[in-house]
């Protein structure tokens, strides 16, 4: 028996990677109780900076959550009623919430089974009079195929917004996440590859100009984009959140080059068919593996021996949202039939920065054995 066989491995560890920074955090609040300054301070102006140049964006504006974030960055594109903005159904809630509460349908078509991203393909066909948006959401850290959407985008005179909330440190053709739309929108939720200690968003701008406009939106001004008269909002990102996202940003390489360790092990032991492929060499794609997800079909028997073991998982959306309470809101083009098998077939693994790399192994091993007793 492995010495560290039935063990329990937990999917997350949020507090093992902060526990190097605690001391760092703290002083930092030490020195801020006495500024005054809690909102909208030095922390917050010197993360976004720094996420700005992290994301090859011109400028960054703080807000209070990834949802926040798309829902400023949707109204500024000019998504309203009436308006279509084309997505995926393969992805958390908040991504057409934002949709929705701005007034706008959500337009999903299939995804990509390689990648579990919208197909691009599919979303040139799903544009029509009405659409304004290409909403692609970079699931579990895969960099969408930008290039087509980007050419769709063109054609048709229409924004990107990428939705970045797993995805930060991610780069599609060496071009990081942040960088491919308008504005990209990023959650520092704590589960998240870049964690705050509470919830947070920020809004990456390719142009100056939009920042400003989310800067007085974010702050309760009134704005007019495009005739349309906007209402703001408290929004704001707190200086304690800036200040824990910015010793973690500053330890960012570090630890994901630990995830990374923990994707090469499962990548040596899940067959490819099973798994996100492993990028090219020269092909500028970076994964960051905010989830590594493995797919099986029949995945209630993995499930059961997983959960023998002592391996915690993650199942996500399964249903797609084509079939959440919400899809009333929504329309559908095309047949959804891969966001459907993926829902029903993907599992995420355990993942994170503190994962030893006998437990990753012993994962790996399991799932390996699992799939070839099914082949
Ligand atoms: C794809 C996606 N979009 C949006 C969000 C919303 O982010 P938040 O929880 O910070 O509001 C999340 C994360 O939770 C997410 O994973």
């Amino acid at each position: 028996m492995h010495e560290n066989e039935g063990r329990r491995v937990d999917r997350y560890d949020l507090v093992t990677p902060m526990l190097p920074c605690k001391q760092e955090i703290l002083d930092g609040v030490e020195r801020l109780l006495t500024t005054g300054q809690y909102i909208l301070g030095r922390e917050v102006h010197a993360l976004e900076a720094e996420m700005a140049t992290a994301c090859g964006a011109a400028d960054a504006v703080g807000v209070a959550s990834g949802s926040a974030a798309l829902y400023m960055a949707l109204q500024i594109a000019g998504v309203g009623p009436g308006v279509e903005v084309v997505t995926t159904p393969y992805t958390f809630v908040a991504t057409i919430e934002a949709i929705i509460r701005l007034g706008g349908t959500p337009v999903f078509v299939d995804i990509d089974p390689r990648t579990l991203n919208l197909d691009p393909d599919l979303a040139a066909d799903a544009v029509t009079a009405r659409t304004r948006v290409l909403l692609p959401v970079h699931i579990f850290g895969m960099p969408c195929e930008m290039e087509p959407l980007e050419r769709t985008a063109a054609r048709h005179g229409l924004d990107i917004v990428e939705d970045m909330c797993q995805a930060f440190g991610s780069l599609y053709r060496g071009r990081p996440c942040g960088s491919l739309g308008r504005t990209a929108c990023l959650s520092f939720y704590p589960t998240k590859n870049l964690p705050g200690i509470g919830d947070g968003g920020m809004i990456l701008c390719r142009d100056a100009a939009d920042a400003a406009l989310l800067r007085r939106l974010r702050g309760h001004e009134t704005v007019r984009v495009g005739g349309r008269l906007h209402s703001g909002w408290n929004s704001r990102l707190d200086e304690i959140q800036a200040l824990a996202i910015r010793v973690r940003l500053a330890r960012f390489a570090d630890e994901q080059a630990d995830r990374d360790r923990a994707a090469a092990v499962y990548n040596e032991l899940v067959p490819e068919a099973h798994r996100l492929a492993t990028p090219r060499p020269g092909s500028g794609l970076r994964v960051t593996h905010h989830q590594y997800w493995i797919r099986v079909p029949e995945r209630a028997r993995l499930e059961a021996r997983l959960r023998e073991a002592g391996v915690d998982f993650g199942v996500y959306y399964d249903p797609p949202l084509h079939r959440h309470e919400l899809a009333e809101y929504c329309r559908v083009h095309g047949d959804l039939a891969h966001a459907e098998a993926a829902g029903r077939e993907v599992l995420a693994l355990p993942i994170h920065q503190a994962l030893p790399e006998r437990d990753a192994r012993r994962i790996g091993e399991l799932v390996r054995e699992h799939l070839a007793g099914t082949a």
